[in-house]
């Protein structure tokens, strides 16, 4: 799967391993102490490529993880999160890439993907809702990091969104 954009193609492929790519990080995963259990939480990983025709060049990355709301197969739903070096930030392929990797899950069988992000990163939640995703609401005081507690917003794109 692959969407045209002026900078060249971008695609999402499945990666086993952690690409590492300069410039990702963020002020969003400045997480600070890591808790022993989450080291263990399964994470899938994918890697966001542009191709301009001459290479093909690694933008940044995405991963998921799952989010059980009960024990039956259809209550099993993804939680996805993005990073983007900071040149490629701002042209698009944010939006572009969430859309892949959602209807990727969708494909295969899972009906509920969500994404959470900071109620003041502006970027993911314009990014999110032009990849189709809906708001929720507010999580209130969910998530910690270095600089202390955050309320961060839910949104989630189920298939036909
Ligand atoms: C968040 C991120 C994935 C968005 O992807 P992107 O490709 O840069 O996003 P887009 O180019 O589609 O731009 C998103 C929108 O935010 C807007 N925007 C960018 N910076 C902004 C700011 N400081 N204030 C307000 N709007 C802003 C852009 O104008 C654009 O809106 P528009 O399309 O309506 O004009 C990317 O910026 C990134 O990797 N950021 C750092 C990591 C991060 O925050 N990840 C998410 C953590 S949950």
């Amino acid at each position: 799967m692959s969407t045209h954009i002026p900078d060249g193609n971008v695609s999402i492929r499945e990666v086993k391993e952690k690409v590492v790519i300069e410039g990702t990080e963020s002020e969003y995963d400045n997480w600070g102490e890591y808790a022993p259990e989450a080291r263990s939480m399964e994470l899938r990983r994918w890697v966001i490529e542009l191709d301009d025709g001459i290479s093909v060049v690694p933008v940044g990355d995405m991963s998921s993880h799952w989010i059980w709301y009960g024990p039956s197969p259809g209550s099993k739903a993804a939680n996805i999160g993005i990073a983007l070096a900071t040149v490629w930030r701002g042209k698009g392929i944010g939006a572009i890439a969430q859309r892949l990797l959602a209807q990727c899950l969708h494909d295969e069988g899972i009906h509920r993907v969500e994404a959470s992000t900071d109620v003041e990163n502006i970027p993911e939640q314009r990014s999110l809702a032009k990849a189709g995703f809906k708001l929720e609401g507010v999580i209130r005081g969910s998530q910690m990091r270095a600089d202390g507690r955050h309320d961060i917003q839910g949104w989630s794109h189920l298939p036909g969104d």
